[in-house]
């Protein structure tokens, strides 16, 4: 039986042919499939391998996802989002590449750290499970309604080091001077990376739209630097695939702000292709390309963007 593709406008297929290094028909191919599902355990509730055994004693079977701690992916399907262990918090079901930048982030228990468009919370509470219970969680996003949820599975994965709250993460800077050690902007994008989810952004999805969002996610990123302090780590994340979302932001950033470095990200086993620096007339600088551009069909999964910077001290 033939499957169903998913169905991409025509000015979304213009735009991704225009992308260096592209495989559409790949793309198109994994967009068309749901992907397979992956978890992290929760060690802030019980040790990993007390976890692991009650999912193996109910004939789960799933292997270990390299590039990140406390990370599985199913190798079967099974219904893990209505298990009891979900439902307790001993596990949070989030995609493998969603789990990748805060890897990079790599977290310490003792720092304070800030989540600046923090809901539903999957990246939250897995900066809060590296802090080990230390150090303070500040976990932002402005929509009250996502908050909601936000606040909820903090409470369900046993967080304490956390404050929620609902600020324009543009305001930052007016609060606070250079006050974090580490600083995750997983901003608000077009959402290309995760089509297999939600078809619809195929269809609806515009070059209008995705350039409204790069001017927020270019005023956001500098607000997060502004509030890192000097020799601290910010990460810039997206879930999508355009260059005015992702390189021309980061790029932006380090045209203004001459003491941010632009870091190499080192993954085990994650397949991506490196930072875009030549695009549509525009040249980036260099160090562009230690930023990762990760498409669905390099690991069977979700397509991101990821960046690394450093403040200098
Ligand atoms: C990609 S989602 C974040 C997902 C979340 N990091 C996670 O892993 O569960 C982007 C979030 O940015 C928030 N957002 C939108 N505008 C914002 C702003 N001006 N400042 C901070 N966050 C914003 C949205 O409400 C949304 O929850």
């Amino acid at each position: 039986m033939n499957q169903q593709k998913v169905y991409l406008s025509d000015e979304l297929r213009e735009y991704l042919v225009k992308l260096p290094d592209i495989d559409i028909d790949q793309l198109v191919d994994v967009w068309s499939q749901p992907l397979p599902e992956s978890f992290r355990v929760n060690t802030l509730k019980l040790p990993e391998k007390h976890i692991l055994e009650r999912l193996r004693n109910k004939n789960i079977r799933f292997k270990k996802i390299p590039w990140t701690r406390y990370g599985y992916i199913l190798e079967e399907n099974y219904e893990i989002g209505v298990s009891l262990e979900h439902m307790l918090g001993l596990i949070y079901i989030q995609g493998p590449v969603s789990m990748a930048p805060v890897e990079v982030l790599d977290p310490k228990p003792g720092e304070i750290v800030l989540d600046m468009c923090a809901a539903p919370g999957s990246k939250s509470t897995q900066i809060a499970q590296l802090m080990e219970g230390r150090g303070v969680l500040v976990a932002n996003d402005p929509s009250i309604e996502r908050c909601k949820a936000l606040s909820s599975n903090l409470q369900k994965f046993g967080v304490l080091n956390v404050v929620v709250t609902t600020l324009d993460g543009r305001a930052f800077p007016k609060m606070v001077g250079e006050f974090f050690d580490k600083v995750l902007v997983d901003a608000p994008c077009s959402s290309l990376g995760i089509i297999s989810k939600d078809w619809s952004v195929g269809k609806n999805w515009t070059l209008k739209h995705a350039k409204r969002l790069s001017r927020l996610q270019n005023q956001l990123l500098k607000a997060a630097f502004d509030v890192l302090k000097p020799g601290g780590v910010l990460v810039y994340s997206t879930c999508t695939l355009t260059v005015e979302e992702n390189e021309m932001v980061v790029n932006n950033l380090i045209e203004s702000r001459e003491d941010a470095v632009v870091e190499k990200i080192y993954l085990d086993g994650l397949r991506y292709r490196e930072g875009i620096i030549d695009y549509d007339g525009l040249k980036m600088r260099e160090e562009i390309k230690n930023t990762v551009r990760i498409y669905p069909y390099h690991n069977n999964a979700e397509g991101f963007y990821i960046a690394k910077i450093v403040k200098k001290v």
